[in-house]
């Protein structure tokens, strides 16, 4: 298995790779599960989270994780830098945080610039992180689900997935759709809106899409929630006029398995895709996904460390 020098997408992952990192992520939780283990295996590094678009947990996660590592960690404020006002690019930003002794970045962006571009305007020594991509690619995202998923059902062999929401604008999606294919998921249907959702997902993944959403979710071992991306419709929602005829509410979980995991890489929208007592419910494991996110992301750290002092 070749080690890890940057994390940007989950397309052609080594299925090995997501063994390491869920074997990683394993032995970073915490005793029960609630917090996770300290080491010191980045100390001396400087961790920057170089966030261009809003987050809350996977900025958070990825900040606990590199501390638990024993990293340095800043965090870029996008509103009080010199891309305001002062018209600094995206791409110098990247090469002044870089300049400033940055050893690993994990950005989020809106897709300003693929992968292969930003790797060239960076130090070879720097890693890149993808924390968010557009709606493209959320690599860490997809990690922690998959693992998520594989920690409460021991696999993926036959597993019936049903994906509701926004699946067109969903980075998400995109990204577990790879996971799926390469981890050998049973099916996967996806349901919304029709005109939020693609007929196909991206990968070799085969994808039933089904628009009655009673049907879509009928004996699903894990219904996966996304949120309404009304920031990428461009003004107009009329896309998502019929959202609510797609929400996962208690009667819908009732069709699916009684094991059902009902997930949500957050942040939800309460009622929309996702009713409250669902998102509080038994079968909710939204806060699970959570806080499986500091182990990952610090098995994500750990691996791409290893990966850069073999380099
Ligand atoms: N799931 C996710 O990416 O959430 P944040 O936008 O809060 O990071």
């Amino acid at each position: 298995m070749g080690r890890l020098r940057h994390l940007l997408t989950l397309r052609g992952l080594p299925r090995e790779t997501y063994q390491d990192l869920f074997g990683r992520a394993e032995g970073f939780m915490g005793p029960g599960g609630s917090s996770v283990a300290r080491t010191e295996s980045l100390r001396g590094s400087l961790v920057v989270n170089a966030f261009f678009e809003p987050s809350t947990r996977t900025r958070l996660a990825f900040e606990i994780a590199a501390r638990s590592l024993g990293a340095d960690v800043v965090n870029f404020d996008l509103l009080s830098s010199a891309t305001q006002f002062k018209s600094e690019s995206f791409e110098d930003t990247l090469r002044t945080i870089a300049a400033l002794g940055a050893d690993f970045i994990v950005l989020r962006h809106g897709g300003e610039m693929p992968a292969e571009g930003l790797l060239e305007i960076l130090p070879k020594a720097t890693c890149l992180v993808n924390g968010g991509e557009g709606s493209d690619d959320h690599p860490s995202q997809g990690l922690l689900d998959a693992w998520t998923i594989q920690r409460e059902k021991g696999g993926f062999d036959g597993l019936r997935i049903a994906i509701f929401g926004d699946i067109l604008h969903s980075r998400v999606a995109r990204s577990l759709a790879h996971a799926f294919a390469t981890l050998g998921a049973g099916s996967v249907t996806v349901s919304g809106p029709p005109k939020l959702v693609p007929e196909s997902l991206e990968g070799q993944l085969k994808v039933t899409v089904d628009h009655d959403p009673d049907r879509a979710v009928a004996g699903a071992d894990v219904i996966i929630c996304l949120r309404f991306q009304y920031e990428r419709m461009g003004g107009s929602y009329e896309a998502a006029r019929d959202r609510h005829n797609y929400t996962i509410d208690e009667g819908r979980v009732a069709l699916a398995s009684p094991e059902v995991m009902v997930m949500h890489p957050g942040p939800i929208n309460r009622g929309v895709e996702i009713a409250p007592e669902v998102a509080d419910g038994p079968r909710s494991f939204i806060l699970s996904q959570v806080r499986n996110g500091v182990a990952m992301r610090m098995a994500i750290l750990d691996a791409l460390g290893e990966g850069r002092r073999a380099a």
